[in-house]
């Protein structure tokens, strides 16, 4: 009977009095009211499991009461106290959503039993909420993730197939290039303009290669080698990728790795490529002046019902969290669900190929992760992720979207497949 919330709601004083003073030695925590207004009042400021409602009161009665609860409080369960010559306002009661009826005088125990059926109907109903909002929750990632997983499907199809002729394309433009340099076409008419012409093939055809390696990069989604990453180490060598992006600007980069942060078993390259993308991201939002926070910490995996139930089975939830911070330019409200959609960028045609967050996005969901963003137009913006530190049950990953759903949100024990 702990922590079960009481209010008793009755305009004899005595009875609540006595009824509190028992109830509180049985465990339960009792609250009192002295009229129907009062009781509203009350549950406004604080919940209660179980309602004990007297039906004959001065002012509102207890069915209207009643009626007032199961609009506003349809978590709260309703006990009616009705007089003997009433016992009809009860019946009318428990149609009216009361859980049950009892007739004054009280007997205790038989109360106190009526409240623990009570309690445990709202313990039942809670869970049957629980589950149908995780079952919704499932439904929808799972549509989400189906539909990503078939665009990648088709979209990296698409892009084998146009390696080849990108490669014979570069291949010819680069012959090209190496015959216009001779001798016998030095006096050719309008040579530059071909010269032209040719850079503007071989800076293109490079952009289309930037897609199909993205895009392919993204579909091998099983191969990860795992090792054990130095969080410093792949932050810093991040960075020294990126020297040249900052040039010229005034960017100013701050590292927050905590002390003792260490290490966690992952991907290297993946992830060093995950940090590139959002640091590349972080100096095109900025412009040419403005701060990069990255910062790491070690954080609990978040539980809820559903990942409660796996966590016997991982013998560790123990994760890290890396955020990027930047000062840029913000996203705005209408685009913070796109961002992470494939070809989605606000870039200037040739700047952005819309794959850098998709990518990002893939690979950490299949390190048995999780990317978020906050940002605000004007007040820049935050990558955040978390990554399981370790898991010692490594078992091979399973290749199909729906397994990568369920890591995604929290059944992780698979993700690490050794190798
Ligand atoms: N730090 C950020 N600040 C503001 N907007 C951002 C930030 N990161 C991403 N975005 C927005 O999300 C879009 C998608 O980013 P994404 O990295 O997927 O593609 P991209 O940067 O446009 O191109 P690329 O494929 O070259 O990375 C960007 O075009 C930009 O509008
Ligand atoms: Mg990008």
């Amino acid at each position: 009977m702990e922590n079960i919330r009481v209010l008793l709601v009755d305009d004899e004083e005595n009875f609540r009095d006595v009824m509190a003073r028992r109830l509180g030695k049985r465990g339960v925590i009792p609250g009192k009211a002295e009229s129907g207004e009062k009781c509203l009042s009350v549950l406004e400021k604080e919940p209660a499991d179980v309602v004990v409602l007297d039906v004959k009161m001065p002012g509102m009665d207890g069915l209207e009461v009643l009626r007032h609860l199961r609009e506003k409080h349809p978590g709260t369960e309703v006990i009616l106290l009705t007089g003997h010559a009433t016992t009809s306002d009860g019946v009318q009661g428990i149609k009216s959503g009361a859980f049950d009826y009892l007739t004054k005088p009280v007997e205790f125990e038989h109360l106190l039993g009526k409240i623990k059926q009570a309690w445990e109907k709202t313990q039942w109903l809670k869970e049957k909420q629980r589950e149908t909002e995780f079952r919704e929750k499932m439904a929808k990632q799972m549509i989400v993730t189906e539909r990503l997983a078939s665009l990648g499907t088709l979209a990296t199809g698409v892009a084998h197939e146009i390696n080849n002729p990108l490669a014979i394309i570069a291949e010819a433009a680069g012959w090209m290039g190496l015959l216009l340099k001779k001798e016998e076409l030095s006096g050719m008419p309008r040579k530059t303009d071909f010269e032209n012409a040719l850079k503007k093939i071989e800076s293109s055809v490079e952009r289309a290669k930037r897609i199909t390696h993205q895009l392919l990069d993204f579909v091998q989604k099983d191969n990860s080698v795992l090792s054990e990453v130095d969080i410093k180490e792949l932050v810093e060598g991040s960075l020294r990728l990126l020297n040249r992006e900052i040039l010229n600007k005034d960017v100013e980069i701050i590292q927050k790795i905590k002390h003792g942060v260490g290490s966690i078993r992952s991907d290297s390259y993946q992830l060093r490529q995950v940090l590139i993308n959002l640091l590349t991201n972080a100096i095109h939002a900025i412009g040419t002046c403005g701060k990069i926070t990255i910062s790491c910490k070690s954080v609990s995996l978040p539980s809820g019902p559903e990942i409660r139930e796996k966590r016997e089975k991982v013998s560790s939830v123990e994760a890290v969290e890396l955020r990027v911070q930047d000062t840029g330019e913000g996203v705005p409200k209408e685009n913070l669900k796109k961002i992470f959609d494939p070809f989605f960028s606000t870039k200037i045609p040739g700047k952005g190929t819309g794959l850098g967050l998709f990518v990002t996005s893939g690979i950490i969901d299949k390190l048995g992760g999780n990317i978020e963003v906050e940002s605000q137009v004007g007040q820049g913006a935050v990558f955040c992720i978390t990554l399981p530190r370790y898991h010692k049950i490594e078992q091979q990953p399973e290749n199909n979207s729906r397994s990568g759903f369920l890591e995604k949100i929290g059944f992780s024990v698979n993700k690490f497949g050794a190798r």
